[in-house]
């Protein structure tokens, strides 16, 4: 590595000691105070960004009972002629997830997508050597395109980079967006789908930065396959939206090294780059301090920076005027279905893989991790809760219905309500010291933490705004006082909160609205309002101007 570079990245990662310091956090419109009212300045003029409701997406996987037994069930009496289960296409179309990534994950990079179109009875059972499990092939690309547009979502796809070669990505593309008079689309009309898909977001590989992931390469190596593929792709679709693999962890050696010497073998040629991230209360990363876990979307948005910042760094060496767009194409609290029985399937058909139970905790960090993506949506332009069902997800299946995870209402409200620009707030809140120590390398800051969280979206043409709040005070309720500069509220529209005294409260098929939202008293209307925010609570507001 070249001396400068090395410096680059030694200031780079400096980065990571700033997050706690004042400076980071009036990057994000934050002060400090001590007085327990937080406050927030909410001045419609001021926008960080229109709001793209790719930030919003999900993600389906071919593992464990994600597609089979979750999306797809065609034994199931809830089952429809397609064997797509009914009560999961009507959950996911009331959230109303406009993008879903598929087929994977780690899946993809052993998946010959050829395996799953064209007639059923001719597709391969193979063996998932990711999840070492049973697949039939009998859900594939056309079933998700179909199943997709029942549910109102519009697919992204990814590409095996891992034992199939650029040439197999160009063809996925061909087959899903020629209309016709070529090898790959005349297959797909020959398999009953004359028009085309016309896919526009690809991800070009998955963690393959990851020394588990099948087919794993060095950056140069997969920088130039990327390259590769995408000049290829764009002959068959100049529009196409390619997503080059950056780091999948902030943990590996090779973070941002890997990001800065991928774009610079493939940047010209790409529209974005993804990152991952999945986040644990543990010993190692939050010492098993709640505290310290409910400030964990705050790393997530350190991560969007220092990503960001590779991204720039790239421009800057090709001297050139565009600039890429972040995919954080898989987020999510994972870290007790992660080990042993929970990632093997055992060579069996749709086991119970990653079924993480989510409990209050987890969807209060759920709620920070929307605001923050909500924050940084001026770079993030895509990103997906990994996943969408049974699968580290929000939705659970059994044999006679579907579960409401607690995750499911923050991920539902942001859904819901969060429309237009997001507005560039200053805020003021009380902060709680977290400690560094005994935390892994890339949690282990210190600092103070704001315990009041707050993001809003304005609504121009609705004249509504709204405005997610997270209190991650675990002892005290807090006041927020919205402070409207440019514009008087007139009503308020609805007002929910997610609150409970137990953080490890959980919903279960027994018991499915222990954790569920419930009506907050809403302050009279006017040009300060204060909100009343139970302690360990995290809540939205729709406001009429
Ligand atoms: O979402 C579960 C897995 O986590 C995905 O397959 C992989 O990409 C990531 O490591």
């Amino acid at each position: 590595m070249n001396p400068n570079r090395r410096t680059f990245l030694r200031q780079l990662a400096s980065v990571s000691a700033a997050l706690a310091s004042a400076s980071w956090l009036a990057s994000i419109g934050y002060s400090q105070t001590t007085r327990s009212v937080a406050r927030a300045v909410i001045n419609r003029a001021r926008i960080r960004a229109d709001l793209d409701r790719h930030i919003l997406g999900s993600f389906v996987e071919h593992l464990g009972r994600c597609v089979y037994g979750g999306v797809y069930d065609p034994g199931s009496k809830l089952a429809d002629a397609s064997g797509f289960r009914k009560d999961v296409i009507a959950e996911v179309k009331e959230l109303g997830v406009p993008v879903i990534r598929y087929p994977g994950g780690n899946f993809i990079s052993g998946y010959h997508w050829l395996d799953s179109v064209g007639p059923k009875k001719d597709r391969p059972t193979v063996l998932d050597r990711a999840w070492n499990s049973i697949e039939t092939n009998q859900f594939g690309t056309n079933e998700f395109m179909d199943w997709c547009k029942l549910a109102g979502a519009e697919p992204l796809l990814g590409f095996n980079f891992g034992t199939e070669p650029a040439e197999m990505a160009a063809a996925l593309v061909e087959y899903c967006n020629i209309e016709k008079g070529t090898k790959w689309s005349e297959l797909r009309r020959q398999h009953g789908y004359e028009k085309p898909h016309n896919v526009k977001y690809w991800c070009m590989g998955n963690e393959m930065d990851g020394w588990w992931q099948i087919g794993h390469m060095t950056a140069r190596d997969y920088g130039r396959k990327a390259a590769d593929s995408a000049r290829q792709i764009r002959v068959i679709d100049p529009n196409a939206k390619l997503i080059a693999c950056g780091s999948s962890t902030p943990e590996l050696p090779t973070y941002l090294e890997w990001d800065r010497e991928v774009l610079e073998e493939c940047y010209d040629v790409v529209d974005g780059i993804s990152l991952h991230r999945y986040f644990g209360n543990t010993p190692p990363t939050s010492g098993n301090s709640s505290a310290r876990f409910l400030a964990m979307n705050l790393d997530m948005e350190r991560q969007i920076h220092e990503i960001s910042a590779v991204c720039d760094y790239v421009q800057g060496l090709k001297k050139t005027q565009k600039q890429l767009w972040l995919s954080f194409d898989e987020w999510n609290v994972w870290y007790r279905a992660r080990s042993g029985d929970a990632v093997d399937g055992q060579r069996t058909f749709a086991p119970h893989l990653l079924e993480e139970v989510y409990n209050l905790e987890d969807a209060l960090l759920v709620g920070g991790f929307l605001n923050s993506l909500m924050r940084q949506s001026d770079r993030v332009k895509v990103a997906c809760l990994a996943q969408l069902v049974n699968v580290i997800a929000p939705l659970v299946t059994n044999e006679t219905g579907v579960l409401r995870q607690t995750t499911y209402y923050p991920y539902s409200w942001a859904l819901k309500y969060a429309r237009g620009q997001v507005l560039d707030l200053s805020v003021t809140s009380e902060t709680y010291p977290i400690k560094p120590d005994g935390l892994q390398a890339d949690l282990a800051w210190g600092g103070d933490v704001p315990f009041i969280d707050v993001t809003a979206t304005s609504d121009q043409q609705n004249n509504q705004v709204c405005v997610f709040m997270l209190n991650r005070d675990l002892e005290a309720e807090r006041e927020l006082v919205l402070d409207w500069r440019d514009v008087t509220p007139s009503r308020v529209l609805a007002c929910e909160t997610l609150t409970g005294p137990d953080l490890k409260a959980i919903n279960t098929f027994a018991s499915p609205t222990k954790v569920a939202p419930r009506p907050l008293d809403t302050p009279k209307v006017g040009a300060t309002m204060t909100f009343k925010l139970p302690a360990r609570s995290y809540t939205v507001a729709q406001i009429a101007m």
